[in-house]
């Protein structure tokens, strides 16, 4: 997994390269979908559950599962969500980041740092001993301190052979709650914000994931392995 963990970051690293204003989500598909062939690993999304793309971007209003399409190019001012799951050596891991497309909004800006932030908060609760919610809680916490608001329909989740395994790891909860978090478990957490309302609908595309009122959202997700201890975060080059 930490293979696969280290092909993922790359994978980042080369697209941060490629997003600026005229680029197509498609072309960005492309580039992903080459460089993970070439590292000889697969993308875990595609054909997903019928999904058609490599990687997923959703751009400004779109929570999650945008599918890359040439007809969308990305303008100056806009924000990109990019979601990317590699499966290398039987192993999955997966991992998502929200990039500016040239110069965007100090709301903007807010709302990816925030949402980045909220991840590590949450990351500081993944350890032995502690209970799966101290991670949702921490995340929350953090998210509605500054005003945001946290996505409940869509979720994290256990990561390993499979993209999606149990458990399911919520952005919001309880402190104290839930099972208790082990060695060795490797887990996608996964905090998705939105500027207004946490409330989202699918577009007839089946996939594409929108805030109900139109406003931004941001994502960020890495694939950690909890341990006695501070997490490991896996999909690092
Ligand atoms: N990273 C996404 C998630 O955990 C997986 C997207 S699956 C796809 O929800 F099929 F939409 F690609
Ligand atoms: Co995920």
């Amino acid at each position: 997994m930490r293979a696969a963990g280290a092909i993922n970051a790359a994978t980042f690293e080369r697209l941060a390269e490629a997003i600026k204003p005229g680029v197509t989500t498609a072309e960005l598909d492309d580039i992903a979908a080459r460089f993970i062939r070439q590292n000889n690993a697969i993308c875990s999304f595609w054909h997903y559950n019928g999904y058609p793309g490599h990687i997923c971007t959703s751009v400004n209003g779109q929570v999650v599962h945008g599918i890359p399409s040439k007809k969308v190019e990305l303008r100056e001012g806009d924000i990109v969500s990019v979601d990317i799951g590699v499966f290398y050596r039987g192993y999955h891991s997966d991992s998502a980041k929200t990039f500016p497309v040239g110069k965007i909004s100090t709301e903007a800006e807010t709302l990816i740092r925030v949402t980045e932030e909220s991840f590590y908060e949450g990351l500081k609760m993944a350890r032995m001993g502690n209970r799966l919610q101290d991670i949702g809680a921490a995340i929350q916490n953090h998210v509605e301190q500054n005003g945001f608001s946290v996505v409940r329909s869509l979720v994290g989740h256990g990561v390993g052979s499979e993209l999606h395994e149990d458990p399911e790891v919520p952005n919001f909860g309880t402190a104290g709650r839930g099972a208790r978090l082990l060695p060795g478990m490797t887990l996608a957490i996964e905090p998705m914000v939105n500027q207004g309302t946490y409330h989202v609908n699918t577009l007839a595309d089946q996939w594409t994931v929108v805030t109900a009122d139109g406003k931004l959202s941001a994502h960020y997700e890495h694939t950690i392995l909890v341990r006695d201890g501070e997490a490991e975060i896996l999909t690092r080059c």
